[in-house]
């Protein structure tokens, strides 16, 4: 009885330490609204779909890269790496990135640069709380083409427009030989709200203002 009653005792205490912890997550987890890298750029209404597509390249310092891989025979091989399209003040749609052959990616890019990357709203500081990041209403764009690094005469003026957004990457070892890469769009592919992905060519894309809502043409 007494032994009984003292394993009883020790059970309601591991009970109440186990509940303690369990409940700790939660209490740490209050939404935090921290405001997003570049607020002077609201989200778009998701009917402007190449706006939204800008606005999320624009948001977003990584994503995650898919080739065609070496290493692995010719399967996908997806790898996240950071990237920008240029400072808060300056969204040029352009996606660049900064890639070492050293790494799997920039080699399998060396084979093939055929390469997608996947970004989705769900990275952002305050959006989509509440809902799975892979429900419709957390938008999810796929940007696939050629990922090539930027020519010589070109690589000063893509790293004055990465940099900004990730300023460690001026250290990265020189011996490294990081180079900017830019991804070449063919298509982009755009998951937002109910109905289904769509599709966009890069032309409606670039045409797209991130202040102003898009033309009839881009939308087309
Ligand atoms: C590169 O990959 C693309 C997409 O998988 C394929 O269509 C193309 O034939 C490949 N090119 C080469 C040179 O292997």
């Amino acid at each position: 009885m007494t032994l009984c009653r003292l394993m009883l005792s020790v059970c309601l205490a591991l009970g109440a330490l186990t509940g303690a912890v369990a409940r700790r997550p939660s209490a740490l987890s209050q939404p935090v609204q921290r405001p997003l890298a570049c607020s002077e750029f609201p989200r778009p209404p998701y009917t402007e779909y190449a706006r939204v597509a800008r606005w999320l390249v624009h948001q977003t310092t990584w994503g995650e890269v898919s080739t065609t891989s070496r290493h692995l025979g010719g399967m996908a091989f997806g790898h996240v790496v950071s990237h920008a399209d240029g400072p808060c003040d300056q969204p040029t749609g352009r996606l660049l990135f900064y890639l070492t052959s050293m790494d799997a990616t920039a080699q399998d890019l060396q084979a093939n640069s055929s390469a997608s990357l996947a970004l989705s709203e769900g990275q952002l500081a305050g959006a989509c709380t509440g809902v799975d990041p892979e429900d419709p209403t957390c938008a999810k764009l796929s940007i696939s083409g050629r990922l090539e690094p930027v020519p010589e005469e070109g690589q000063q003026e893509a790293q004055a427009l990465l940099f900004p957004r990730h300023p460690h990457m001026r250290d990265w070892p020189s011996g490294h030989a990081f180079r900017v890469y830019e991804l070449h769009i063919s298509t982009l592919r755009l998951l937002d709200w109910y109905g289904g992905p769509h599709d966009l060519s890069p032309e409606q894309y670039f045409a797209a203002d991130l202040l102003e809502p898009a033309t009839a043409e881009a939308m087309a």
